[in-house]
């Protein structure tokens, strides 16, 4: 596998950054859902899973965690179709909890909005998103989201549990990738 460094054209977020902006939102979930017993924060593997974990260290309240993985049908693996099928469904019922969705990114919104759709019909007491990025300019159909950790350019981007081909996800920044390098190394 190929060092990451030959196809990283720019760190985008560095780790300070996101873990001063997970603080906050690890604070303002904390503020406001102080009053809740109940809830549960929903991980959308696998790219939700570093921003869970570091996001539920900052959470100063009682809550659960839970996970879920969704495939999109038919396109391409950079692209969402916005038909989705639950591959891994959560363990526990989330009639009337506080859910809050835990997302990497938002893209076009249909992989999103096909997750809301099918948990809101579970009846939760309040359902709420809460994305680490957000290419807002991608939009092709509107979601509501609560809280975003940060909004970024049009560029594809992976480390801090984001992939390139299921690898990198290790790495503890969100870097842009070269997509030419990338591509022509890949080739090789
Ligand atoms: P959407 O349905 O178009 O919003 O797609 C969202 C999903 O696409 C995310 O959960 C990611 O798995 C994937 N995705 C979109 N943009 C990127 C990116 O820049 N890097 C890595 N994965 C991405
Ligand atoms: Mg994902």
């Amino acid at each position: 596998m190929r060092d990451y460094r030959e196809f990283l054209s720019e760190v985008l977020i560095s780790e300070e950054q996101l873990e001063s902006r997970i603080s906050e939102l690890g604070r303002q979930i904390s503020l406001d859902f102080a009053e809740s017993n109940r809830l549960v924060l929903i991980c959308i593997l696998r790219g939700g899973v570093m921003f869970l974990t570091d996001l539920m260290r900052k959470i100063e309240i009682p809550h659960a965690i839970e996970f879920m993985a969704v495939a999109s049908y038919g396109a391409g693996a950079r692209e969402s179709s916005g038909q989705i099928r639950i591959s891994h469904d959560l363990n526990t019922d989330i009639f009337d909890r506080d859910v809050i969705l835990v997302e990497d990114i938002i893209d076009s919104g249909h992989t999103l909005h096909s997750v809301l759709e099918m948990l809101s019909t579970r009846k939760p007491r309040s359902l709420q998103v809460c994305t680490l990025l957000d290419k807002a300019d991608r939009r092709e159909i509107e979601v509501p989201v609560r809280y975003v950790g940060f909004t970024i350019p049009n560029k594809f981007v992976f480390g801090y549990g984001l992939d390139l081909d299921d690898f990198y996800r290790n790495l503890p920044f969100i870097g842009v990738v070269d997509e030419e390098k990338y591509l022509l190394g890949k080739n090789k």
